[in-house]
């Protein structure tokens, strides 16, 4: 096994795991998640099995946008503690053999970041030039429609100055000038900064917006926008959005981590499959994952995903490696997206499919979104654009480490309100539970590793009843079938070739050997492993 997967690179077999830390643990009893807290915590990490860790941004930051707007992109955050704590994180993680992967934030900074800063000082700052700035438009308005992400224009007028600057997102988030040959330089010295302490990769956030069309066009109107959709979306992003330049800066990037070897890219671009695969840059040069979110808005049901998967294989490059991404901290949790019924479901899937997993914190438990009462809320976005479902709050609740006050997350009220169920969804309830969902995510990653058919073998669709999502894995001799039943009721596969059951997502009937028909139960997926001993 070691052997087969020696060929392949760590962050092709391996599982990755997303902390977003002001939620995971409060290691300083002030209500907000710290280093240190991830420290205490990473045993858990062990004991569920995941390969690598993702850090969502801990430097220091205003935290306008949670730390999304990075004020000093080489220090840590009071909040989070000090290098020396990162220091210590870092050789932590090392010493149980995971990988540290960090967010890097290209895209923008904080508007308190020393670059802006001098750069808004005056038109004849020496950094002038490292943000987007325009004058206004005849009129004294912004210099084009283009609109923030986060609710309003995307110009901001400095008054001092009068002048606009471009935000992708919040005014507090001014978007770099990555045309700009010193603001490169920078940001890849970012980069070589912390490969330098030893970090094994980097998830790159919002890179689709890092470049915008240099003639300021204005983006034309979206026919399909319709009121209760977030109004960023009046406009297509035609010339905010993917523009060709971005690639020779991924390609910059990526030689940075080149420098260092082994070292793992990940792109964060909410893109379609076609436009996606241009992120892995001509002859891989680019990011090694550009995220697949594609899972997360596509019909919950089989024949859509099984054609969506078919679509990604067949898109992707040469050599291309394949990833999935069900969650994160700005999307809809499973158990709340797809129902708690289907969440065994939806790991099963994840943890099976072709191609690098990123599991979103506290879904190895079903977490559902908290509901956040309007005067508790925190995200920007859901303050800018409120009601239409937009906020991020729900899904970055605290981690339900136990039954107790504050979960085990913190002895004090938290940022966020911890979920009501709590007592019952935890941590510790689960590791006692040979049933639960943690359980579940536990045999599957142990599965995973031990099995290569899951983590580097072929990936074949099975035709199946309509309930029914059913592929083929192999690798060598080893035949791996999963078959996940997306209906409330009984479904049948036919056909089997003889084999025994690996797994249930149910956990109750491993071992039983399946001949000619598989059986599932409603909600059940099952993995099969084709032939082996005394059986043809
Ligand atoms: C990415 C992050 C999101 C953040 C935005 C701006 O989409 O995932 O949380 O608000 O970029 O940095
Ligand atoms: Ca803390």
């Amino acid at each position: 096994m070691q052997n087969a997967l020696a060929d392949h690179a760590w962050w092709q077999h391996g599982v990755v795991y997303q902390i977003y830390p002001r939620s995971f643990q409060d290691g300083n009893g002030d209500g907000i998640g710290d280093l240190s807290g991830i420290i205490r915590r990473l045993d858990h990490l062990v004991a569920l099995g995941v390969d690598a860790v993702w850090l969502s941004p801990i430097y220091p930051s205003p935290m306008a946008d949670f730390g999304y707007d990075v004020a000093d992109h080489c220090a840590i955050d009071p909040t989070f503690g000090t290098l020396e704590d990162f220091d210590r994180l870092i050789d932590a993680v090392h010493g149980r053999g995971l990988r540290l992967i960090l967010d890097y934030v290209p895209n923008h900074t904080s508007d308190r970041h020393p670059w802006f800063v001098a750069s808004r000082a005056s038109r004849r700052s020496e950094q002038r030039d490292w943000y987007v700035w325009h004058d206004p438009a005849p009129d004294g308005g912004p210099p084009n429609n283009w609109l923030s992400e986060f609710g309003g224009p995307a110009w901001s007028l400095d008054a001092a100055t009068s002048q606009y600057y471009y935000h992708a997102y919040l005014p507090e988030q001014p978007d770099l000038n990555w045309r700009h040959p010193a603001v490169r330089d920078a940001m890849l010295d970012v980069l070589r900064f912390w490969f330098r302490r030893g970090v094994d990769g980097f998830r790159v956030d919002a890179i689709h917006h890092l470049i915008e069309d240099e003639e300021l066009r204005d983006n034309p109107p979206n026919p399909d926008w319709r009121p209760g959709m977030s109004p960023a979306k009046r406009v297509l992003r035609t010339h905010t959005m993917d523009q060709p330049e971005v690639h020779e800066a991924i390609m910059a990037m990526r030689r940075v981590a080149d420098e260092f070897g082994d070292r793992v890219m990940i792109g964060e671009a909410y893109l379609p499959i076609d436009r996606l695969m241009a992120y892995y840059g001509s002859d891989l040069s680019g990011f090694h994952l550009p995220f697949n979110f594609h899972l997360i808005a596509t019909p919950w049901q089989p024949a859509a995903i099984a054609a969506l998967i078919d679509a990604y294989e067949a898109a992707l490059p040469n050599g291309g490696w394949p990833n999935w991404v069900l969650g994160n901290h700005d999307r809809s949790r499973l158990a709340s997206r797809l129902g708690p019924d289907q969440v065994r479901i939806a790991a099963m899937l994840l943890l099976t499919l072709r191609g690098t997993p990123t599991i979103y914190q506290g879904e190895e438990i079903g977490m559902s979104d908290v509901p956040i009462p309007p005067e508790q809320v925190q995200d920007p976005w859901e303050r800018n654009v409120p009601g239409l479902g937009l906020g991020r709050d729900p899904v970055r609740t605290p981690m339900q480490w136990d039954g107790s006050a504050h979960a085990g997350f913190s002895p004090v009220s938290p940022w966020l309100p911890v979920a009501q169920d709590h007592a019952v969804v935890n941590v510790a309830s689960q590791a006692a539970d040979p049933r639960s969902v943690l359980a579940l995510y536990q045999a599957l990653l142990r599965l995973r590793r031990t099995r290569p058919a899951l983590s580097i073998g072929s990936y074949q669709p099975i035709a199946a009843d309509t309930a029914v999502l059913a592929y083929a894995r192999r690798y060598g001799d080893e035949h791996l079938l999963v078959a996940l039943n997306f209906g409330g009721t009984t479904a049948t596969l036919r056909q089997v070739r003889p084999g025994r059951l690996l797994l249930s997502t149910e956990l109750d009937r491993s071992g039983q050997v399946i001949r000619d028909r598989l059986e599932l139960r409603p909600n059940e997926g099952c993995i099969l492993e084709i032939g082996g001993p005394g059986l043809p």
